[in-house]
């Protein structure tokens, strides 16, 4: 199993954003950009024209977080501008079989998101479907928010189901992740940390960045 950190490109300083991904891009496995659209979450954020930007100055697989009402509106504009993997919310999603197909379908690894309150069972079925599921570990909309620790239990029933079916679905959690509460996640069966504030909010980006991925690849050891 794979135990990757994948900076949020949200808590970085826009203006110099190439090059704030450059200095992270030794220790990241991809990076994740959070798509807001000011009604599923009350923020607003990037789009397209960003993402395809950035796709064109690294190397690094860039995963798209759509906080969006309409993801279905969505895929074809991001699969453009180059989005390695798509990630949309259950709570908002007609048809999640059928949306995840159609982003599989364009060469793109799709992903499945859920709020903290929404519970474990209703993606389970799901899984044969996607590649990814994030498990929120804060109530999307903002970076820099508090860890939400009760939701931990959801990242240790997602890790039994894929282990169960033997699939390969990586587990991802997302807020408030710093070397603290990965190392929780970690234990409790994430794979994929994303972390926005702890890496790109602090004075040396690439030493915090690094410090995190001594935690997380702790998993690789077993310990
Ligand atoms: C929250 C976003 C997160 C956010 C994480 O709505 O989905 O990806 O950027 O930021 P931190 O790590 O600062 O909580
Ligand atoms: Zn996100």
């Amino acid at each position: 199993m794979k135990f990757e950190i994948a900076p949020s490109i949200l808590a970085a300083d826009f203006s110099r954003l190439a090059e704030h991904v450059q200095q992270v891009a030794p220790f990241s496995g991809r990076i994740h950009a959070d798509v807001m659209d000011g009604h599923f979450v009350p923020n607003l954020s990037m789009g397209p024209a960003l993402v395809a930007s950035l796709r064109g100055s690294i190397e690094l697989p860039i995963e798209v977080h759509l906080m969006v009402t309409n993801p279905e509106h969505f895929v074809d504009p991001f699969v453009r501008a180059g989005a390695d993997r798509l990630i949309f919310h259950l709570e908002v999603a007609e048809d999640p079989k059928e949306l995840a197909r159609r982003i599989a379908a364009q060469g793109v690894s799709a992903g499945i998101a859920i709020n903290p309150d929404t519970p474990w069972q209703k993606v389970e079925k799901y899984l044969p479907e996607i590649d990814l599921v994030v498990v929120m570990t804060v109530n999307p909309g903002f970076g820099g928010q508090p860890f939400m620790r009760e939701v931990l239990g959801k990242v240790s029933e997602a890790r039994k189901a894929v282990s169960k079916y033997q699939l390969d679905v990586d587990i991802e959690v997302d807020g408030g992740i710093d070397s603290t509460t990965a190392k929780e996640a970690l234990d409790a069966g994430a794979n994929i940390f994303v972390a926005g504030q702890a890496i790109f909010g602090q004075p040396d980006p690439a030493r915090a960045g690094e410090e995190l991925m001594k935690v997380v690849q702790g998993g690789l050891l077993g310990g």
